[in-house]
C-alpha cells in the first residue's frame, strides 16, 4: 500500500473532477485525481452536448479552449416546435448571447491532455472505496492496479457523480435531500447523418417531446420521449426515425434523413438536490450534490459553476488564510442551483406528455408554448435561463 499527500484530492474525472483539477493547477494548488473507469471509457461516454458562454469562458480562459473554439458549434437561438409549426428564439437579439454545441467527452478530453501535459498525479481504473475524518485530517483510501493505496489531503472535492461514494459517506441526518422523479426518459441516438437543422429544435407533440441536437456538421444527436422503464430492444432504428418524423412533423413539412444509428441509451429524468453540499473539509461538486432534468441543458454547466465558486474558495484559504469563501460554498451554489433547477424542470413540464393527460392539459402545454414564443418578455426570460444566467462572483481569468 502507498501513502499520498496532496492538497485537495478529487474524487471523479468527470468534467466537474477534471475543470477543478485543471483551474487549481494554474492557482498553483496541488491535486490528485482519481478516476473509477478507464480514460478511453470517461473519453468516448455520449451525454452533455450544450455549453453556456460561462462554461466556454472558462474553459478558453484557462487554456483548454483551443479545440473548442475551432470545433465547437456557436448557436445563437434554439426552435420551440408545437402545433406542427416552429418558432426561434433569438438569444442574440434577446440577451446578447450564444451557446456552443461541444460535447461532453470532447470538454473531458481535452482536460485530460491539459493535465497529462503538465504531468499532474490522475489515475483512471482507480475507484475510491473510503473516505474518513473529512472533518479533521481528510483520507481518501482508493484500489489502484490490484492494490489499495490512501491519500492523505487538506480538502476532499467530491465530484464522484450521482451514484459516487462521497455523498452516502455523510451521515443521513446531516443531509436534506429534495428530490422529483418525472414519469417519463428519453431514449437518445447517435447518428451517422447531418443534422436536419443548424439549430437545436425542442418539439411539443400529443405522442410526447422530441429533440434534435447534433455533435459536428456530420453527426446528428436526438432524443425522443418513452416511458421510464422502456425496453430499448422494442426501438428498431425504423421505428425510432418514424417516431421521430412524426413528433417533429411541419405543416409545410420537414424533412428528417435518417442514417445508420451509432449509439443508443436511455437516459432518466430527475430533478435532486442534496444540501448542504460543505461537510467540514469535503465539498460536493456536479451531479454527486444535483441532477436537473436534460432539457434545460444544464447540468454540466451546474458542475462548472460549482468549480468556479470552490476554485475561488481555495484559492483565498491558500494564498491569503481568508476561510470566509469556502464558509460560502453551498450558499453561492444553491443559489445558482436552484434557478436552474426551476428553469430544468419548468422547461420539462412545458415540453413533455405526462401519463393520463386530457385535452384540457394538452391545450395548457399549447397556450403555454404560444405565450413564450410571442411574447417578447416571455421569450426572453427562456433565453436568459438558456445561455446561462450571469455570475455573482467575480472572473477568475
Ligand atoms: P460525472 O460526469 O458523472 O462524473 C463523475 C465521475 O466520477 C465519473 O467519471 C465516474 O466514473 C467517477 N466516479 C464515480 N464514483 C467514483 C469513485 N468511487 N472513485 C473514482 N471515480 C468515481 N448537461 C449539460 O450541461 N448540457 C447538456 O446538453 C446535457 N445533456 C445531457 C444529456 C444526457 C443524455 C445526459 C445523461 C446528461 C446530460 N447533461 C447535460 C448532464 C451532464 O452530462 C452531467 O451533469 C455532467 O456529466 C456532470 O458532471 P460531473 O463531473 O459532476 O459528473
Ligand atoms: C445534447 O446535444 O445532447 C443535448 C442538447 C440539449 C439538451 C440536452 C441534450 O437540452
Amino acid at each position: 500500500m502507498s501513502k499520498l499527500r496532496t492538497q485537495v484530492g478529487i474524487i471523479g474525472g468527470g468534467p466537474a473532477g477534471l475543470t477543478l483539477a485543471h483551474l487549481l493547477h494554474l492557482q498553483g494548488i496541488e491535486s490528485i485525481v482519481l478516476e473509477r473507469h478507464s480514460r478511453e471509457y470517461v473519453e468516448t461516454r455520449v451525454r452533455a452536448g450544450v455549453l453556456e458562454q460561462g462554461t466556454v469562458d472558462i474553459l478558453c480562459g484557462s487554456g483548454v479552449g483551443e479545440r473548442l473554439k475551432r470545433e465547437g458549434l456557436e448557436h445563437q437561438g434554439v426552435e420551440l416546435r408545437f402545433d406542427g409549426r416552429g418558432h426561434r428564439i433569438d438569444f442574440q437579439e434577446l440577451v446578447g448571447k450564444s451557446i456552443t454545441v461541444y460535447a461532453q467527452q470532447e470538454v473531458v478530453k481535452d482536460l485530460i491532455l491539459a493535465r497529462l501535459g503538465y504531468k499532474a498525479p490522475t489515475y483512471f481504473e482507480a475507484g475510491a472505496t473510503r473516505i474518513e475524518d473529512y472533518d479533521a485530517n481528510p483520507k481518501i483510501h482508493f484500489r489502484w492496479s490490484d492494490e489499495d493505496h490512501e491519500i492523505a489531503c487538506d480538502f476532499i472535492a467530491g465530484c464522484d457523480g450521482f451514484h459516487g461514494i462521497c455523498r452516502p459517506a455523510v451521515p443521513s441526518e446531516q443531509l436534506q435531500i429534495h428530490e422529483r422523479h418525472y414519469p417519463f426518459a428519453w431514449l437518445g441516438i447517435l447518428a451517422q447523418v447531418a443534422p436536419a437543422s443548424h439549430e437545436l429544435i425542442y418539439t411539443y407533440h400529443q405522442r410526447g417531446f422530441s429533440l434534435l441536437s447534433m455533435r459536428s456538421p456530420e453527426i446528428s444527436r436526438l432524443y425522443l420521449q418513452c416511458a421510464p422503464d422502456e425496453d430499448i430492444e422494442k426501438w428498431s432504428d425504423e421505428r425510432i426515425w418514424d417516431e421521430l418524423r412524426t413528433r417533429m412533423a411541419k405543416r409545410e413539412g420537414f424533412v428528417l434523413k435518417d442514417g445508420p444509428i451509432m449509439q443508443k441509451g436511455l437516459t432518466p429524468m430527475r430533478s435532486f438536490v442534496a444540501s448542504p453540499m460543505q461537510f467540514g473539509k469535503l465539498f460536493l461538486l456536479g451531479d454527486a450534490a444535483h441532477i436537473v432534468p436534460p432539457t434545460g441543458a444544464k447540468g454540466l454547466n451546474l458542475a462548472v459553476a460549482d468549480v468556479r465558486v470552490l476554485t475561488r474558495g481555495l484559492v483565498e484559504f491558500y494564498k491569503r488564510g481568508n476561510r470566509e469563501a469556502l464558509e460560502q460554498y453551498t450558499e453561492r451554489c444553491l443559489r445558482r442551483v436552484w434557478k436552474c433547477e426551476r428553469f430544468s424542470s419548468w422547461m420539462t413540464s412545458m415540453l413533455h406528455r405526462f401519463p393520463q393527460e386530457d385535452s384540457f392539459s394538452h391545450h395548457i402545454h399549447v397556450a403555454e408554448l404560444d405565450y413564450v414564443t410571442s411574447s417578447r418578455a416571455a421569450s426572453t426570460a427562456l433565453a436568459e435561463n438558456y445561455v446561462g444566467l450571469p455570475f455573482d462572483t467575480p472572473e477568475l481569468f
